[in-house]
């Protein structure tokens, strides 16, 4: 089955409200018709998706918003947190859920990674899964293991109808913002291994219809050695989704 290529760009703690105007405008001016086969996401921080929304908006830009992050609770004393309703109205459709930065600078659990998924489906929003191992894993031979394991649990009481809505994003942490890609060999062999941890808990057919991309040091210039592989349908851009061209160059690469 093909499934529509999903490309997000991670800004993580980066622009201003003023840069990340500049930044989503260039994107949108950018864009190339090929790329209406993909799904292009940007997922600025918090204080920047309004502006984002409207120069998307304003532009008639078929690029999507995504948020970085979200707390599970319904509205209310959660002083600091954001709740999916309100990433829904500022016009948020995907969101990033369980980054490696978020499990490892803010302590977040794979019952917390559950509780947000959960939380967004529930508003429609999709949630990009994140997940990877760290080098010590890579190196005692305990990467795909671990990687299963973080999915299964992200997973829990999620039913096969919402499932399919999500997509998995696999982002080896040694690689992410080091300038250092897995091979695209390797990458493939954990993404084929989500997919089938995936049919083994929904059936084939809605395994074939979940988006599993690659993260970590992705560029415009890498990104054609990932893009024919099998089970790798996109990518999570950190770094190069800071950069127009970059961003727009690598997205081509996936259509
Ligand atoms: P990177 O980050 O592309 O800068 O390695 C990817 C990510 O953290 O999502």
């Amino acid at each position: 089955m093909t499934r529509k290529p999903l490309i997000a760009g991670n800004w993580k703690m980066n622009k201003t409200t003023v840069e990340a105007a500049s930044l989503s405008q260039d994107i949108a001016y950018n864009y190339h018709d090929s790329l209406d086969d993909a799904d292009i996401v940007l997922c600025p921080p918090f204080i920047d998706l309004k502006t984002v929304n409207t120069v998307l908006t304003f532009d008639h830009s078929k690029i999507k918003l995504g948020a970085q992050d979200v707390y599970w609770e319904k509205p209310g004393p959660y002083t600091g947190a954001i709740a999916p309703n309100m990433l829904k109205e500022v016009g948020c459709s995907y969101c990033i859920v369980g980054h490696s930065e978020r499990r490892e600078f803010f302590g977040e659990t794979d019952q917390d990674i559950n509780r947000k998924i959960r939380a967004l489906l529930e508003v429609g929003i999709r949630p990009i899964v994140c997940c990877g191992e760290n080098l010590e894993l890579r190196e005692a031979g305990e990467a795909l293991a671990f990687v299963v394991s973080q999915v299964k649990a992200a997973l829990a009481d999620i039913p096969a109808a919402l499932a399919k809505t999500l997509a998995l994003a696999y982002e080896p942490i040694w690689a992410i913002g080091t300038g250092r890609t897995a091979t695209p060999e390797a990458a493939e062999e954990v993404c084929c291994a989500l997919r089938a941890c995936l049919a083994q808990r929904y059936g084939a057919d809605v395994a074939d219809q979940i988006r599993i991309l690659y993260g970590g040091s992705l560029k415009a210039e890498n990104a054609a050695h990932f893009s024919p592989q099998p089970n790798i349908d996109g990518g999570l851009i950190g770094g190069a989704a800071l950069d127009a061209r970059n961003f727009i160059d690598l997205a081509k690469a996936f259509v």
